[in-house]
C-alpha cells in the first residue's frame, strides 16, 4: 500500500477507535495499540505535509499557537430556554402546549440539563467544518480549533450514514467532575486560582487561546439538538437517535413521555440521582417531540414555546452567624467572610461562607447571631443567601427581643448590623473602589504583605518570568523568613539549605534574565497591563525607559491601549518605589528593551489587518506565517468574514473558503506575494 493510502486508512481507523473509546466507552484496542497507530500516522503526516488535514485524528492534540477567535453569525439564532424552579409552572407549560395544539395528543422528550456551555457544530459532507460558541445568541466565537481536541466530538462521520450533506448539531461542552477535580488539584499545587465549578472551567478552557491546553483538560460534550434541512426524522428524539448512530454522544437518559405525571417522576428521579452522574447537571429540559408541533407552537422573542427548563433547587442549610472577618486577597481585593455554627450541607460540613462584597453585605442586612440560610451554589465557598424565615414570634418573644435590642451590648459580641471596613485589615491603608467594580481593594501593593506576595507570584508565573523552580509555597516561606521582600530580591537570593534543590532554584532565576522584554514588562505587575497590553507597549516603545517616559497622549493613541491602562502606566512610573524596583531589575541584567533581531524584523506593514491563513505552504509553516503576520502588526483570524483584509492562501485552499472569499470580494494572496510585501517593508526601514 502506498503511504497516502495508509494515511487515509489510519485516519479512518483512529476515528473509529476514538468513537469506541470516548463515546461508546467500549474500546477494542489497548491504549498502547492506539498510541502506536497514532505515532505511525504522525510520522507519515510529517513526511507528507501536502496531505495535511485539519480533521486528522492527529490534530486532536492541538497546537501551541494562539488562536484569535473570529466572530461568526449563527445561521439560526441560538435561543435560550424559559426557566422555572417551580412545579406549578411545569404544569402550566404542559397546559399551554396542550392548548396551543388544540387538544391534539403530544409527546414530550425529557432530558437532563447539562451545566456547561452551549456549542453549535457544523458538518459538511460528513466533516466537522466549524464550531461556534453561543455568544450572545446571534453571534458567537469560532472555536473550531479548540473543539477539534474534544475527543467525543466526531471530526469525520461514517461514510454510509444517512446524514444530510449540511447540518448543524447543538449541544453542551462540559468538564466532567473527574477532569475538574484533577485540574483544580493541579492548579492548587501550582498556586493558581481554582475554577469555581465545572462550567467555568469548561468555558475558560474552550476560550483558551492554546488548543493544546484544551486537549489536556479532558472536556466532553453531549449533543441535544439537530437542525438543518433534510434531517432524517420528524421527531426530536428520533433525530437524536440517528445522530447517535452517526457517532455523536447523545445522553442515554432522554425519555419520551406522554403525561405530566411521567415528567414529574423524571424530575424526582434525577433530582436525587444526578449526584451519581459523571458531569454536572442543573435541571431537566422538556421539549415537545414532534417537529411539526414545535413549528406550530413557534417561538417568543427569546425562547421557544415548545420547550422549558426546570432547574433543580440548590441545597440550603440553616445556621447561626457568629462573626464576620475581612480577608485580603493577593490582588488586594477585600472579601467579607462569615464564620457560622457548623452545619451539614451537600455532603460536607460548612462553617464559613462568603458575603462577597460591600453591596451584597448591605443588601443582606445581617446581624451577629442571626439565623441565616447557606447555599452551595456553583462556587467553591458556600454563600449566605439570606436570613432564615423565622416563625412568627409570640408577643412575649417580640417584647423580649425589643428590650434586648435597646440594651447596650452584653458579652463579647455586639448584635448590631455589620458594616464593611474602610481600612485594610492587614496594613491599615484606606481602601479604594475602582469604577465599575464591586470589590474594595487595598491599594498598598508595595507595602501590604498579601499584595506583595501576589506580585511576587505574578512575577515568577509561567507567562511572566517563568521561574518554575519556585512555587507559591516556597515564595511564601522565603517571605516569612525575611529572605525576600520583593521580586527583585530573588536575584540576590541564597536559597536556604542549598544543595541540588538550591542549585535548581538559582538556575531558573538566572535563566529568567533571558526572558524577552515584553514579558518583563508584564511581570513587573502594572495594574491592568496584561500579557497583550505588555506586548503592545513593548513593541511600540521598544524599551522600558521609553515606556516610563510616555505621556498620557502618547499612550492613548496606541491601538489597544485605553484610558484605564494608560493611567495605570503613568501612575506606576510616577511611584519612586516602582522606579527603584525597575532599576534594581536592570542592574541584575533583566531585558529592558526588545531584542536586536525583533527590532529589525518588526514593522507596521500589516497594521490593523485581519488575515486568514488557508491551504498548504511551501516556504514556511502555518505557525511561522502566523508569527510573521503578528510581527508586522497584523492579526491572524480563523474564518473569513466581511472584516477579513485578505486570505493568505497556499495550495489546496478549501473550496468553501475560496467561494466565501470570492463572494465577499476578499483578496486571495499567494505566499510569494505576501513575502514580497513584508520583505519590501524591511528594506525600506
Ligand atoms: S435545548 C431551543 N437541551 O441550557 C432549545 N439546552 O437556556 C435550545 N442546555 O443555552 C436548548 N442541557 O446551553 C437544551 N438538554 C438540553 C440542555 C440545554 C443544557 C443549556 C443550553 C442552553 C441553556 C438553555
Amino acid at each position: 500500500m502506498d503511504e497516502k493510502a495508509r494515511i487515509l486508512q489510519l485516519r479512518e481507523e483512529l476515528h473509529q477507535h476514538n468513537f469506541r473509546y470516548y463515546v461508546e466507552n467500549n474500546p477494542v484496542i489497548s491504549d498502547q495499540e492506539f498510541d502506536f497507530l497514532m505515532h505511525e500516522l504522525q510520522d507519515l503526516e510529517t513526511k507528507h505535509p501536502e496531505l495535511f488535514d485539519a480533521n486528522s485524528p492527529t490534530q486532536r492534540v492541538g497546537s501551541d499557537l494562539n488562536n484569535e477567535f473570529e466572530t461568526v453569525v449563527h445561521s439560526r439564532p441560538m435561543l435560550s430556554l424559559g426557566n422555572t424552579y417551580n412545579r406549578e409552572e411545569v404544569a402550566d407549560f404542559w397546559q399551554r402546549v396542550s392548548e396551543g395544539l388544540m387538544g391534539a395528543p403530544f409527546q414530550v422528550c425529557c432530558e437532563l440539563k447539562f451545566d456547561g456551555l452551549s456549542i453549535s457544530l457544523h458538518y459538511e459532507d460528513g466533516r466537522l467544518v466549524r464550531a461556534v460558541t453561543r455568544g450572545d445568541g446571534v453571534q458567537g466565537d469560532d472555536v473550531t480549533a479548540n473543539v477539534r481536541t474534544i475527543r467525543s466530538i466526531p471530526l469525520l462521520l461514517p461514510k454510509d450514514g444517512d446524514y444530510p450533506r449540511q447540518f448543524e448539531i447543538r449541544g453542551e461542552v462540559l468538564m466532567p467532575w473527574k477532569s475538574f477535580d484533577r485540574l483544580n488539584k493541579e492548579r492548587e499545587e501550582a498556586g493558581e486560582p481554582l475554577f469555581a465549578n465545572p462550567r467555568n472551567a469548561a468555558s475558560g478552557t474552550l476560550k483558551s487561546k492554546n488548543s493544546s491546553t484544551v486537549a489536556q483538560r479532558g472536556l466532553d460534550a453531549y449533543l441535544y439538538y439537530l437542525l438543518g434541512d433534510g434531517i432524517p426524522g420528524d421527531g426530536h428524539y428520533q433525530n437524536l437517535e440517528a445522530a447517535k448512530k452517526w457517532g455523536f454522544q447523545v445522553s442515554e437518559h432522554m425519555r419520551l413521555v406522554n403525561t405530566l405525571d411521567e415528567v414529574f417522576a423524571y424530575i424526582d428521579y434525577w433530582d436525587k440521582e444526578r449526584r451519581n452522574l459523571p458531569v454536572a447537571t442543573d435541571g431537566v429540559v422538556l421539549k415537545v417531540n414532534s417537529l411539526a408541533q414545535q413549528k406550530s407552537l413557534g417561538i417568543t422573542a427569546k425562547s421557544p414555546r415548545w420547550a422549558i427548563a426546570y432547574k433543580f433547587q440548590a441545597e440550603q442549610a440553616e445556621t447561626t452567624l457568629r462573626q464576620v472577618v475581612f480577608q485580603v486577597g493577593r490582588t488586594g481585593a477585600v472579601t467579607p467572610v462569615a464564620n457560622m455554627d457548623p452545619v451539614q450541607l451537600a455532603g460536607t460540613q460548612v462553617r464559613r461562607a462568603t458575603l462577597h462584597n460591600a453591596d451584597v453585605m448591605a443588601s443582606l442586612d445581617l446581624h451577629i447571631g442571626d439565623r441565616v440560610l447557606v447555599e452551595k451554589g456553583g462556587e467553591i465557598i458556600p454563600k449566605i443567601v439570606g436570613k432564615a424565615p423565622s416563625p412568627d414570634p409570640s408577643p412575649e418573644e417580640e417584647g423580649r427581643k425589643l428590650r434586648q435590642e435597646s440594651l447596650p451590648p452584653r458579652g463579647e459580641v455586639w448584635r448590631g448590623a455589620i458594616s464593611f471596613v474602610d481600612r485594610c485589615p492587614v496594613c491599615g491603608s484606606k481602601l479604594v473602589r475602582y469604577e465599575g467594580e464591586a470589590a474594595h481593594y487595598c491599594p498598598n501593593d508595595t507595602g501590604c504583605p498579601p499584595l506583595i506576595l501576589g506580585r511576587i507570584e505574578h512575577f515568577i508565573s509561567r507567562k511572566a518570568m517563568n521561574i518554575n523552580s519556585l512555587g507559591p509555597e516556597t515564595v511564601d516561606e522565603y517571605y516569612r523568613q525575611g529572605l525576600i521582600h520583593d521580586a527583585a530580591d530573588l536575584y540576590e537570593l541564597l536559597p536556604p539549605g542549598g544543595g541540588r534543590e538550591g542549585d535548581k532554584v538559582l538556575a531558573s532565576i538566572s535563566e529568567s534574565k533571558q526572558v524577552p522584554f515584553e514579558r518583563v514588562l508584564y511581570a513587573i505587575g502594572i495594574r491592568f497591563v496584561g500579557e497583550i497590553a505588555a506586548k503592545t507597549l513593548a513593541r511600540y516603545y521598544g524599551s522600558i525607559d521609553k515606556v516610563a517616559e510616555a505621556s498620557m497622549e502618547s499612550l492613548m493613541q496606541i491601538n489597544g491601549i485605553g484610558e484605564v491602562i494608560a493611567k495605570s502606566v503613568i501612575e506606576y512610573f510616577a511611584n519612586p518605589i516602582n522606579r527603584a524596583f525597575v532599576e534594581r531589575l536592570r542592574s541584575y541584567g533583566l531585558q529592558m528593551e526588545i531584542g536586536e533581531q525583533q527590532k529589525q524584523a518588526q514593522s507596521d506593514k500589516l497594521d490593523g489587518q485581519s488575515i486568514v491563513i488557508s491551504g498548504v505552504f511551501q516556504h514556511h509553516s502555518r505557525d511561522e506565517y502566523k508569527a510573521l503576520i503578528e510581527q508586522h502588526g497584523g492579526k491572524n483570524v480563523g474564518s473569513i468574514s466581511a472584516k477579513t483584509s485578505f486570505v493568505l492562501a497556499g495550495d489546496n485552499i478549501g473550496p468553501s473558503k475560496l467561494e466565501k472569499a470570492q463572494k465577499l470580494g476578499i483578496r486571495i494572496m499567494s505566499e510569494d506575494e505576501f513575502l514580497i510585501i513584508i520583505q519590501g517593508e524591511k528594506g525600506q526601514n
